[in-house]
């Protein structure tokens, strides 16, 4: 007989994302409980999550609302589809209420069932649909920004600007083309030497998340967006981490004033209590499909697309954030965060210190002492677990700091502090 549930000696076949499974079989860390900020592994453990999950979990775990909205959904209708003709409530109220919380004028709303991977294979495809649309079928390529991370489908993986996430895979999706991500020159260049007839889209994180936490350069996003509406190219903002107040701001497209053409999104839709995503899309791109008389169809969806309960669990996640104001406490905390965080850039380990747009922050590692040293970052991560604190490594470089939006100060306090103690043991 094999062995039972109860066996330690069980080994598990859960294959992690971006693990070594080799190394990883036995070290797994088991979470089996949240409770606003924090989690709880298999020996009660508290672990503080700097990560929000994976920078999704805005309105803390635990929060039984939001179980409460999905059983009562799952009992009048669990999931059905909306493809074609087919609609339901819950789909229905929550485009309408994404629409009107966007700073996209006209918006309409296409949901995505896995979250932000989706989103951007949707919005690219629906970039070229458009162009096709308006007869102008030759503007095909996309472009994107090194650093960046548009998530892991076909068109996602073609787009990220990290080399390690990619070159296992070349080659990916064509028509897909790279700039610096904060030179507005290189992207108009690009451009023009591609040919603006050529050329449908260009994806930019507002602040750029997975790549390393990096604000926007002072005056980048108008410049890039500037460019955009000169060349005629559309601008897609990627606000999958950023959406949904992260930075203080419902959008980091409003915070901005990006005016984008599409926004991606998904994670903080749902803090994360279910799987969904949305792309929104402004008139310009909504138009030729939605304009009386037309007979464009985009001909794309997922089975899950709409889905019932994720869209009824969103939208008691958007009752909650606007009930408790989060938006406005991510205001408020941003300086918070950037202050318990800046003295950690003057110890010798650290090369960079970002903070200061919502509650996003990241700790880069000194490229000398990683050079001299490839496991001290990896390490760092698991001493500051030690210290009771969950965070990751970005790009091999940084460490990640996006917190829950219920997170207080004093809580904000102990991350800063986990991070220098093990700072400071590790030299
Ligand atoms: C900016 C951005 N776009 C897309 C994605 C992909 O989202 P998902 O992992 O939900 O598919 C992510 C995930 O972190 C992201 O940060």
């Amino acid at each position: 007989m094999g062995p039972g549930p109860g066996d330690s000696a069980r080994q598990s076949v859960l294959w992690n994302g971006f693990a070594n499974m080799a190394s990883l079989a036995g070290h797994a860390v088991t979470i089996i409980r949240g409770e606003g900020a924090w989690v709880y592994d298999t020996a009660g453990r508290p672990y503080l999550d700097a990560l929000a999950s994976l920078w999704y979990c805005n309105v803390g775990h635990g929060r039984r609302e939001l179980a409460d909205a999905a059983a009562e959904q799952m009992r009048q209708l669990a999931a059905y589809q909306v493809f074609e003709p087919f609609s339901n409530p819950p789909a229905e109220e929550l485009a309408r209420r994404v629409a009107d919380l966007s700073p996209v004028p006209g918006a309409k709303v296409f949901f995505t069932p896995g979250g932000g991977s989706d989103a951007v294979d949707t919005a690219a495809k629906l970039a070229r649909a458009y162009w096709r649309a308006v007869g102008r079928p030759g503007k095909q390529i996309t472009i994107a920004r090194s650093h960046a991370y548009h998530g892991m489908n076909a068109y996602g993986t073609s787009l990220g600007g990290i080399p390690a996430n990619t070159d296992t895979y070349l080659p990916l999706v064509s028509l897909v083309e790279h700039v610096a991500w904060d030179n507005p020159e290189a992207l108009d260049k690009t451009i023009e030497q591609l040919g603006a007839d050529r050329v449908a889209a260009f994806f930019c994180e507002p602040v750029i998340g997975a790549g390393g936490v990096y604000p926007p350069p002072e005056g980048y996003l108008a410049s890039v967006r500037e460019i955009c509406r000169r060349r005629d190219v559309l601008f897609i903002a990627d606000e999958v981490i950023t959406g949904f107040g992260r930075t203080g701001a419902w959008f980091a497209s409003g915070r901005f004033s990006l005016d984008p053409d599409m926004m991606t999104t998904a994670k903080g839709l749902s803090s994360g209590y279910a799987p969904i995503g949305a792309v929104i899309v402004g008139e310009r791109v909504a138009e030729p499909f939605w304009r009386a008389g037309s007979g464009e169809v985009f001909r794309h969806g997922y089975t899950y697309s709409g889905h019932p309960t994720s869209c009824a669990v969103a939208l008691a996640n958007l009752d909650l954030v606007e009930r408790e104001r989060l938006v406005a406490r991510v205001a408020e905390l941003e300086p918070v965060l950037a202050s318990a965080v800046a003295p950690l850039a003057g110890h010798p380990l650290v090369a960079d210190v970002r903070a200061g747009t919502g509650l996003l922050a990241a700790v880069e590692i000194a490229e000398d002492a990683r050079a001299a040293d490839p496991g001290l970052a990896p390490r760092l991560v698991t001493a500051i677990r030690e210290r009771g604190v969950i965070t990751r490594l970005l790009r091999g470089t940084s460490l990640q700091i996006s917190p829950p939006f219920v997170i207080t100060e004093s809580e904000i306090g102990k991350i800063a502090e986990a991070f220098a103690g093990a700072l400071d043991a590790a030299g």
